[in-house]
């Protein structure tokens, strides 16, 4: 689950923004502000408050407000209310609420959005800043630290993977004790690593210090800053940032996934997510049926091997029951461009039976339309195998995922 919580509002080169609330607050924004990450300040205005004419800070001297949709090319864009530009500098607070009711329900055409727009929800309106210098700060799980890290780069404001690849001595890295959190003097050398001088470097460690309290307490898994910027009145703000989150921590981050836009998402992958199945779409004509994301990457990579293209591919997961698998044949044949069906299943925790169940009978109610091709293997596989020949139903059999991508590939051939 992934959600930008604030997006860059600069007009141009130097101009920013902070992000500030105004009387209405979602839980988790509520919560940044109990957990004092005072910078991280904005105002969203959910769809029951179309008519709700946004509150400004009143000490702001300049106040920007932007259409949130996930397109580019906003500050461009034309509304079909008549306004022109998604992204709006003002210094005069009454001029607010005009202009958000001009955003609000309107679409927004830009050059990355389909023709006739996206509808405008919600409406960022928070104090202009000036940047004067821009800094990279993220907070990730990773891997090989078994635990948290912090990574940093005075080079902030563009592209970090740049960074990294011309300059990596400007990546800085500091790893955390889950245990024992951010330590103080960690923190320091950040701030410093990061270019903060003076009265500064306590400010942006304070900043840190406060950023992996919200990674905590969020469940994130990233949290990315970029920029962690300093103003020319000398304070350090997180201009702009995107946490990702824990999708395992749904249950207790439930303000927090309240808040995921499925409606402008894929709509076969949302579907996938309602009965626990991954769904990826790609551009091909094979179809993969798999479980594990190993195994899915292998069946990919086996099937171009062998001249084909993966139309897509479905991770099934552990824990299979066979209104899953089910449930998974429908979304794959729903897709046009699917020619053929490769089940790639390596039964550990999941039992073949119960896939070789859910595949019958997907097949008889769906009266699937194009070869089928079933390669099992593991726990209960005979009993899988018994199943799928006595169907009578005309599904290949493979014995090897080797053996598996030829025939789905020879399939479509035909
Ligand atoms: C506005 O955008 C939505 C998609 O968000 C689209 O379905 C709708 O047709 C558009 N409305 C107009 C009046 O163009």
């Amino acid at each position: 689950c992934v959600m930008p919580v604030s997006v860059r509002t600069c007009h141009s080169q130097d101009v920013g923004c902070r992000y500030r609330f105004a009387h209405r607050q979602t839980p988790i924004i509520a919560w940044i502000l109990n957990l004092k990450c005072v910078t991280f300040l904005f105002f969203l205005c959910p769809p029951s408050l179309y008519h709700h004419v946004p509150v400004c800070p009143s000490d702001a001297k300049e106040i920007v407000l932007k259409a949130q949709i996930l397109a580019g090319g906003r500050g461009k864009g034309v509304f079909d209310s008549g306004l022109k530009g998604g992204v709006h500098l003002t210094k005069d607070p009454a001029v607010v609420g005009e202009l958000a009711n001009k955003m609000l329900g309107f679409n927004l055409t830009t050059k990355q959005t389909p023709k006739d727009g996206v509808k405008v929800k919600t409406v960022m309106v928070a104090e202009a800043l000036d940047i004067s210098r821009e800094t990279y700060f993220a907070i990730l799980m990773d891997r090989s630290c078994n635990g948290p890290v912090m990574v940093g780069s005075p080079q902030g404001g563009m592209d970090i993977e740049e960074v990294a690849a011309s300059t990596p001595e400007l990546i800085f890295k500091e790893v955390i004790d889950i245990f024992e959190g951010v330590r103080d003097e960690q923190a320091l050398r950040m701030a410093a690593n990061l270019g903060f001088k003076g009265p500064l470097q306590r400010q942006a460690a304070d900043q840190i210090k406060r950023l992996y309290d919200l990674f905590l307490k969020v469940d994130a898994t990233q949290v990315e800053v970029n920029p962690l910027g300093e103003t020319p009145e000398g304070q350090v703000v997180c201009f702009d940032a995107k946490i990702n989150f824990d999708d395992n921590a749904e249950f207790r981050q439930k303000a927090v996934f309240a808040m995921d836009d499925m409606t402008e998402s894929d709509p076969t992958e949302t579907e996938a997510a309602k009965w626990d199945l991954k769904y990826i779409g790609l551009d091909g004509n094979i179809a993969c049926f798999v479980n594990g994301a190993g195994l899915a990457m292998a069946t990919c990579d086996i099937i171009d091997l062998h001249g084909g293209k993966p139309a897509n591919f479905l991770d099934l997961g552990g824990g299979v029951k066979e209104r899953q698998v089910y449930e998974a044949f429908k979304l794959l044949t729903a897709d046009p461009k699917v020619e053929a069906i490769l089940v790639n299943i390596f039964g550990g925790i999941v039992n073949c039976a119960i896939i070789a169940n859910g595949i019958t009978k997907a097949c008889r109610e769906l009266e699937l339309k194009v070869p089928l091709v079933v390669r099992l293997e593991g726990t209960n596989v005979h009993e899988a195998k018994r199943i799928l020949s006595e169907s009578g139903l005309p599904i290949t059999a493979a014995d090897n995922l080797d053996d598996a991508a030829k025939k789905a590939v020879a399939a479509i051939k035909k």
